[in-house]
């Protein structure tokens, strides 16, 4: 099973933002629709060995995740303004820190950024950094969860909490990609490992 788990500093937690203005209304909610798009969509298909976590830390009320999972998702389309809808659906469910199905393969909760990764702690946890060790040298483990900031980055509290467990920085180079681009290469060069 592969895994993404994406910080947004200012994805608002609550449903009342405008599909119109993902970018305002929503606090880049635009850049967090493209990472779910780009970590389960194929052509004619969806990537059924992926999950995609959200934390949304933006006002009035987080954290909240959600997450999204390739093996079970149906009536996601993968264009923004639907991936967004189902977000704000979301949103309104998150009630507790145990998961609330919202719907087949889409569950959401109160659950913080450390929270996830504590869930996901047994796996192999690599950070997606432009300062870190370049993807060529290292050797990905299975099931593997790649953790990515957003428009500003991870913030360096979070970082230090995920090197408690089995951490290690990836770069793509010294190039800053949008981090939807970043899952796109990184969904790729697990394909050509066959991971
Ligand atoms: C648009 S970048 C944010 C860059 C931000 N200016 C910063 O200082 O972190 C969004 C995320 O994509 C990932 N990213 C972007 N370029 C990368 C690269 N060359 N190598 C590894 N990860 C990268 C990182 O996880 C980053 O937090």
């Amino acid at each position: 099973m592969r895994n993404f788990v994406i910080f947004s500093r200012k994805g608002v937690t609550s449903p009342d933002f405008s599909l119109n203005d993902l970018p305002g209304s929503g606090g880049r909610m635009d850049l967090v629709c493209r990472c779910v798009n780009s970590a389960l969509w194929i052509s004619h298909g969806i990537r059924t060995d992926t999950n995609i976590y959200i934390v949304l830390n933006g006002p009035p009320d987080p954290p909240i995740t959600i997450v999204f999972k390739g093996d079970s998702i149906k009536r996601v389309s993968p264009d923004e303004r639907n991936i967004a809808s189902w977000i704000k659906k979301a949103i309104a469910f998150a009630k507790g820190k145990e998961w609330t199905k919202v719907q087949n393969g889409i569950l959401s909760s109160k659950k913080s950024f450390q929270d996830v990764i504590r869930e996901l702690k047994d796996n192999p946890i690599y950070v997606l950094h432009e300062n870190g060790k370049f993807l060529d040298e290292i050797e990905i483990k299975k099931n593997p969860v790649f953790v990515l900031g957003d428009h500003i980055g991870l913030p360096k509290k979070e970082e230090l909490f995920v090197k408690r467990f089995n951490y290690e920085r990836i770069s793509l180079g010294k190039t800053s990609y949008l981090a939807s681009h970043c899952i796109t290469i990184m969904n790729y060069e697990m394909d050509k490992r066959r991971i």
